[in-house]
């Protein structure tokens, strides 16, 4: 459990170190015990709200924003940062026609807690990365996730391309955690549908 200084404040936005050549260099590609501790697993669930539209379009990383009600659950357990975990958008009651057969189920997904120091935004924000191509957008569906670990603070970046390139090793290394059984059997969480 993280203590109380170390949860995410929700008032402002704290100063965040610059990313640096050794920090990337030096990132483990897989975090985290062999079976989640606590505060993990962390149970969220709501609509997806539109971002700032700057993830699919600048960072090649297009993410769903969770509402404000749900960040509450993880940001008085959970420091900033990036996390990893499952994810389910749940197909809407008309209009599913026009989705995948892949784009309902259980998807792994990476998740940024914080201020997004890049862009200094000025609200916190939880917004899910769900590793899986989807053919539309899915504003306004609900979606489901648990989140299962941390993979590191949230950063400043000095170019658009490092933050890039920081998330692209943010997917592989939880594609890896995920890949242990005590991971992947949340997959199939009762949570999901
Ligand atoms: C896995 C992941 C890691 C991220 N890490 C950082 C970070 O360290 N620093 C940062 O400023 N933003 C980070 N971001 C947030 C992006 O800046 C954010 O997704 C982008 O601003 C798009 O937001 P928007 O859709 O609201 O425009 C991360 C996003 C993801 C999905």
């Amino acid at each position: 459990m993280s203590t109380a200084a170390e949860v995410a404040q929700l008032d402002h936005r704290p100063d965040a170190p610059t990313q640096t050549t050794e920090f990337r260099l030096s990132r483990p590609l897989i975090v985290g015990p062999d079976t989640p501790e606590a505060p993990f697993p962390i149970l969220l669930s709501g609509p997806v709200q539109k971002g700032f539209g700057r993830g699919g379009k600048e960072l090649g990383c297009p993410t769903a924003n969770l509402p404000d009600e749900s960040i509450t659950p993880i940001s008085t357990v959970a420091k900033t940062g990036v996390y990893y975990g499952y994810a389910q958008v749940l197909p809407p009651t008309e209009g599913a026609e026009q989705f995948g057969p892949d784009d309902f189920k259980v998807q792994p997904m990476v998740m940024s807690l914080g201020w997004n120091p890049f862009y200094k935004n000025k609200q916190l924000t939880a917004e899910i990365h769900i590793m899986h191509e989807f053919k539309t957008d899915f504003y306004g569906f609900e979606m489901k996730s648990v989140v299962l670990g941390y993979i590191r603070p949230e950063l400043d970046y000095t170019s658009r391309e490092a933050l890039i390139e920081d998330i692209e090793v943010d997917k592989k290394v939880a594609l890896n955690s995920l890949q242990r059984p005590e991971y992947e059997k949340y997959s199939k969480d009762a949570h999901f549908e």
